[in-house]
């Protein structure tokens, strides 16, 4: 996949998101071999008017390189000037976001909403392109809803305004979240987009991810939900990829060291107070289908001392062991058979 100078063979990215996809969890996930990573979406209104915790939101360490800045705005003046801000922090590429479904955003004109209005999409992308040195990308969903599936008509439009590749989510916006992505439509994408195309939605197993590649011949693929709490996804992914099977196995010790190493850089980055609370969203999946796991979660939910939690974590890793002497730990990895998409499929 070729965009601007970066040169990556099959990419397996990080998708941005939203309280996710911060300064520690992209850290993880880029030891694991997540090829490029995107910030969380930051406001082009609050980074216009300089708001501290939308700019801190941009700010992203050498080694996470490749590294993307997405924005996302409603207006062609407010989109310019923040890429020209977002620009100035260097990142290897810029992204858009266009498909985001959510009210605060959507509810705007922004995201998802502009798959209602092609031609100022066109113009914004534009507007953005021009202001910029950095390349431009675009992400997006197949539509508004399943009557008026537009991605084709979109990505020419996108394609003659200067963007110079395309993540596209198998959902509509309506769809939200629900069912299943429709990767037929991203397949349709490739076949007739002149630029690249980043396959998004439902990848959830290194399978999933080979079986993604095949299925819509797309030049890079990103993974969100299936890398939260499982950030070694990467790397197995990339195995599968290479070899046609996974060498790694993750048992509860690694899940439990990543998480405590994950609240470690979270406290060191955002302070102890908001670093411990902002990890509360994590320890569910992170500790997701281990046995008499609740109990667990609503202790490290409540607690408000980083070094507490380490404990609680180190003493369910104890647990753990007896567990696995009793043969009752059920691994993430078979927890996953039944919810990949393969499997939702037969
Ligand atoms: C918690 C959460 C936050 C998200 N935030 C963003 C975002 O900031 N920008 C964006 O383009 N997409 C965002 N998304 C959408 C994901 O990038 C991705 O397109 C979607 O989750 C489908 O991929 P998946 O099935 O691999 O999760 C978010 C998704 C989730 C679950």
């Amino acid at each position: 996949m070729i965009i601007g100078d970066l040169h990556i063979e099959r990419p397996v990215i990080l998708a941005p998101m939203e309280d996710v996809t911060d300064r520690s969890f992209r850290k993880i996930c880029k030891r694991f071999g997540a090829d490029i990573v995107y910030t969380e979406f930051i406001s082009a209104e609050a980074l216009r008017r300089g708001v501290e915790k939308t700019v801190q939101k941009m700010l992203f360490e050498d080694y996470e390189r490749p590294a993307v800045i997405q924005i996302f705005g409603n207006t062609e003046e407010a989109m310019a000037e923040a890429a020209v801000i977002a620009a100035s922090y260097r990142p290897d590429y810029l992204d858009i976001n266009f498909g985001c479904p959510a009210k605060k955003v959507a509810g705007k004109g922004a995201g998802a909403a502009l798959l209602r209005e092609p031609e100022k999409m066109a113009r914004i992308a534009a507007s953005v392109v021009n202001a910029v040195s950095v390349p431009v990308t675009v992400k997006t969903r197949i539509g508004w809803d399943r009557e008026s599936i537009n991605i084709l008509d979109i990505v020419p439009r996108l394609e003659d305004a200067g963007i110079q590749a395309i993540a596209v989510h198998g959902r509509t916006r309506s769809e939200m979240y629900k069912g299943t992505a429709d990767w037929d439509w991203i397949a349709r994408v490739k076949e007739r987009a002149r630029i690249p195309v980043i396959a998004n939605g439902d990848i959830w197993s290194p399978d999933d991810a080979k079986a993604m590649f095949e299925h819509t011949a797309a030049d890079g693929i990103m993974i969100g939900r299936g890398a939260i709490g499982n950030p070694f996804i990467f790397k197995q992914v990339k195995e599968m990829l290479k070899t046609g099977v996974v060498a790694t196995k993750v048992d509860f010790r690694d899940r439990i060291a990543v998480a405590i190493e994950h609240l470690s850089l979270s406290v060191k980055n955002k302070g102890e107070k908001y670093g411990t609370l902002e990890m509360r969203r994590h320890y569910a999946t992170y500790l997701k289908g281990l046995p008499r796991v609740s109990r667990v979660r609503d202790k490290l939910v409540r607690e408000d001392n980083w070094l507490h939690v380490i404990e609680i974590l180190r003493d369910y890793e104890a647990e753990c062991e007896q567990y696995a002497r009793e043969g009752k730990i059920r691994e993430y990895a078979e927890y996953l058979n039944d919810h990949s998409r393969r499997l939702i499929l037969k």
